[in-house]
């Protein structure tokens, strides 16, 4: 299967293509320990092109591309500093970018816009996050974290599809959270899951994505308090509550409604259970936990670049 644009999760539903890009992602890291990493980009220019803040996503694909050969241009905050200030169309910036670079990588704030600028564009386009919609690099670097810190870890002994299969909690603002969205389209392909959805009760996850949970027979439970989950969770996802996405006139949140993962909560967890966060955190997780072994979000940020490198090849150097 070749992949022309990386715009959703739903592409990525073959186990074959996923266990492709988990091993390439495991060689690259192996790879760029040894300082023998590929040219696999080499003569290739991508475009950096966020109209939202970043720091991970964007440097992660920077340094991504720049390892294995390739060269970046950017356009950091294009909302305040690309010709989007002067009314320039997503539409028409992406028609000249075509002429350009050889791929895109694009965060916006508007739901659906990577779609929009894949339909202007011959190049690949990658979705980095668009607004409220999806955010597929993250969830893939999100299920490689889950396959090698806690499925396939010697440690637990955890096979892939194994009889109890695993618990995932999903934690935060299941709503707005666009990583979320993204990675509920993919944890089916673990096994035999189990999906807790922990949230307040006006920042549920959309009934599209439970509708897509339900038709691949997975278990789904929905909770208000996180200590509903913790004794049984094999991984809890926590997420940030986005702040920045409230539309006017929506009711301000009540401090109940904030997670937060500290050490009486840490206590409750399994001693091989695993935590992840797309970062930023605010306040989701309270520092003290960041020396437990099971806390894992640091280590999902580093799988992201070799999952970005990974993805990267998939799109501009397809192995035979
Ligand atoms: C996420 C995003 O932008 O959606 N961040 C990221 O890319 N790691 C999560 C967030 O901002 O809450």
């Amino acid at each position: 299967m070749q992949l022309d644009n990386i715009l959703s999760t739903r592409q990525f539903q073959d186990r074959s293509l996923l266990q492709r890009l988990f091993a390439s992602a495991e060689r690259l890291e192996k790879l760029d320990a040894l300082h023998q990493l590929p040219p696999s980009l080499a003569g290739k220019i991508i475009a950096t092109i966020f109209y939202e803040p970043s720091t991970r996503t964007r440097l992660s694909f920077e340094c991504a591309v720049l390892k294995l050969g390739g060269q970046i241009v950017t356009s950091e905050s294009a909302g305040m500093f690309s010709s989007a200030v002067k009314g320039e169309t997503l539409a028409d910036t992406i028609r000249v970018l075509n002429g350009y670079v050889d791929g895109v990588v694009l965060r916006h704030k508007d739901k659906g816009a990577a779609d929009e600028a894949a339909h202007y564009a011959s190049i690949p386009i990658i979705n980095a996050g668009d607004g409220t919609g999806e955010h597929p690099t993250q969830a893939l670097l999100d299920l490689y974290t889950i396959d090698r810190e806690r499925v396939k870890s010697e440690e637990f002994h955890m096979p892939l599809a194994s009889p109890e299969g695993l618990h995932i909690a999903l934690v935060g603002d299941l709503l707005k959270g666009r990583t979320v969205h993204s990675l509920a389209l993919l944890l089916p392909l673990l096994g035999p899951v189990k999906v807790s959805l922990v949230s307040p009760e006006s920042l549920q996850l959309p009934s599209e994505y439970k509708n897509f949970l339900n038709a691949q027979g997975v278990e789904v439970d929905e909770f208000s308090a996180l200590e509903a989950v913790l004794p049984d969770a094999d991984v809890i996802y926590m997420t940030r509550i986005q702040k920045e996405r409230a539309v006017d006139g929506e009711a301000p949140l009540d401090e109940k409604d904030f997670y937060c993962l500290g050490l009486p909560e840490l206590a409750m967890m399994q001693e091989n259970a695993i935590i992840l966060h797309p970062l930023p955190r605010v306040k989701e997780i309270a520092t003290e936990v960041d020396s437990d072994p099971r806390a894992k979000y640091f280590e999902q940020t580093r799988h992201g670049l070799y999952m970005r490198m990974a993805l990267l090849e998939e799109l501009f150097a397809p192995r035979a």
